[in-house]
């Protein structure tokens, strides 16, 4: 048995960036992960791999579709899955064994196995049973079922199942037009997959700008995805190689079957707390199923806290990050803090989406008095050069004050630009600020500022 100030159940970007965060302010810290590899969800089976097979696809799309005007002649490239895959295993291994070097470096423990609570101030792991002054729990989350449908992760799979395919299926249908879906779908339609997304809703990615979701499908559309809206799956009827998916439209209440290679499976994620013993423990869980938690991330236990997915708010591994350095901030006696009004959300397609802040529609539904400033990357010589000049960049700013209450970008390296717009909120900023702030030229970041500028007198370029 061992004794910390702080242990950590969990070693995702929310548990490790804790971790580290933690030793840095002279905590005696440990992390449990029963994985073999640390980094959780995005680095093993997520965020990561998803990016590798995402950059390569893209790479395969490039030659296809734009080399040869260029002046790029030849045979484009052809898909080595085999190779693709092992390329995305190699940079997985890179990202947890630096990790696990972090770890090593700041002197935290990795207590390898899955944890649980059986008492506050108590963490079992295995048969040891360690003490700690706190305790964190950053356990994550899982994908959620669907009633009707069995994944076996070959025929029917999740996120995790769709990394690891044995080959480029010929028809691909995706259950749910979320990030996930519209990530992957969008990597094999490239790779040469007929994909097919069912989406419950009439827009896609929901909660995302109204502008911004009509646009987005258009050019996912143009990339050869085909959408069915409106229709709620019913079931999946799946052989060792094949599937059946049945969905009704909601308009109308038909039936309608459909036959695929692979079915995803990716309407949605719930946060994972099996084997942790929160309920004899008597964690408060909210009415969702997450772990319920005050003002400073400490669950109704005290010395007990938890934080990332397994908690309210948006499940994106720099939410979790963010709090993971305001919980041990916290611990050490500082104040952490986390401005959940600017945390930026990130689609990582071709454009790549991202957005910060409040949308027309929140701000509509709000009664409050807004203006728009929005620039078409049509007008950025830099986008044009390098084919990119599809989706805009729309700034919405309060009327009266001119203070930045969002963003919304469809465009070239959109999760890039979106910080200019994070750090700009954080301080306050207003439109006319970055309108005045010289910005490089040729760069996408300019489209930024001409929004920017299109929320007062008008942009230059359009
Ligand atoms: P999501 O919540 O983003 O989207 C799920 C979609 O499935 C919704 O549009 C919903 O209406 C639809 N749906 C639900 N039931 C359905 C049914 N029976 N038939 C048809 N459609 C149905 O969930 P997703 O994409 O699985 O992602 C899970 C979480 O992971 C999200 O919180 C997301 O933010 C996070 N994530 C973030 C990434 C990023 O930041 N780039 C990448 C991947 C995941």
């Amino acid at each position: 048995m061992a004794s910390y100030d702080v242990i950590i159940i969990g070693s995702g970007p929310g548990g490790y960036v804790c971790a580290i965060r933690c030793a840095q302010r002279g905590l005696k810290t440990a992390i449990v992960e029963g994985r073999d590899t640390l980094g959780g969800t995005c680095l093993n089976v997520g965020c990561i791999p998803s990016k590798t097979l995402l950059h390569a696809s893209h790479m395969l799309h490039e030659a296809e579709h734009n080399f040869s005007a260029m002046g790029l002649k030849g045979k484009s490239p052809s898909v080595d899955w085999k190779q693709m895959l092992s390329y995305k295993d190699d940079t997985i291994a890179q990202n947890t064994k630096g990790v696990e070097f972090l770890m090593k470096k700041n002197k935290i423990d990795w207590l390898k196995g899955w944890g649980s609570i059986p008492e506050a101030g108590k963490v079992q792991v295995g048969d040891d049973i360690h003490e700690a002054k706190s305790i964190i729990i950053a356990s994550g989350s899982e994908p959620s079922s669907l009633p009707g449908v069995e994944v076996d992760e070959k025929t029917v799979v999740t996120s995790t199942g769709a990394l690891t395919l044995g080959k480029v299926p010929k028809k691909m249908i995706v259950i749910g037009a979320g990030v996930i879906g519209l990530e992957l779908g969008s990597v094999y339609a490239r790779l040469g997959a007929e994909v097919e997304v069912i989406e419950f809703l009439d827009a896609i990615t929901p909660g995302m700008d109204g502008e911004v979701q009509r646009q987005f499908q258009k050019l996912l559309t143009k990339q050869g995805l085909t959408f069915t809206m409106g229709a709620a799956v019913q079931s999946v009827d799946a052989t060792k190689t094949k599937a059946k998916v049945t969905y009704k439209l909601r308009k109308d209440d038909s039936e309608h079957t459909v036959d695929a290679d692979v079915v995803l499976v990716a309407t949605g994620r719930k946060p994972f707390t099996d084997g942790l013993g929160i309920e004899s423990l008597g964690v408060a869980m909210t009415k969702r199923g997450q772990i319920a938690v005050d003002a400073h991330w400490q669950t109704n236990v005290p010395g007990v806290y938890a934080l990332g997915d397994v908690i309210e708010g948006p499940m994106l591994a720099h939410k979790a990050e963010d709090e993971g350095v305001a919980v041990a901030d916290t611990i050490a006696g500082k104040h952490g803090h986390v401005n959940y009004g600017v945390i930026p959300g990130v689609i990582y397609t071709h454009p790549e989406v991202a957005n910060v802040g409040e949308t027309e529609e929140t701000l509509k539904a709000a009664g409050k008095a807004f203006k728009v400033g929005k620039f078409s990357f049509m007008g950025n010589g830099r986008a044009k050069a390098v084919f990119a000049g599809e989706g805009f960049v729309k700034i919405l700013a309060d009327a009266n004050t001119d203070r930045i209450l969002g963003a919304h970008i469809i465009g070239p390296a959109a999760g890039d630009l979106i910080h200019e717009v994070c750090v700009a909120m954080e301080f306050g900023a207003s439109a006319e600020d970055l309108a005045m702030t010289c910005h490089a030229h040729p760069t996408y970041s300019e489209a930024v500022r001409e929004a920017a500028l299109a929320c007062g007198v008008g942009a230059i370029h359009s």
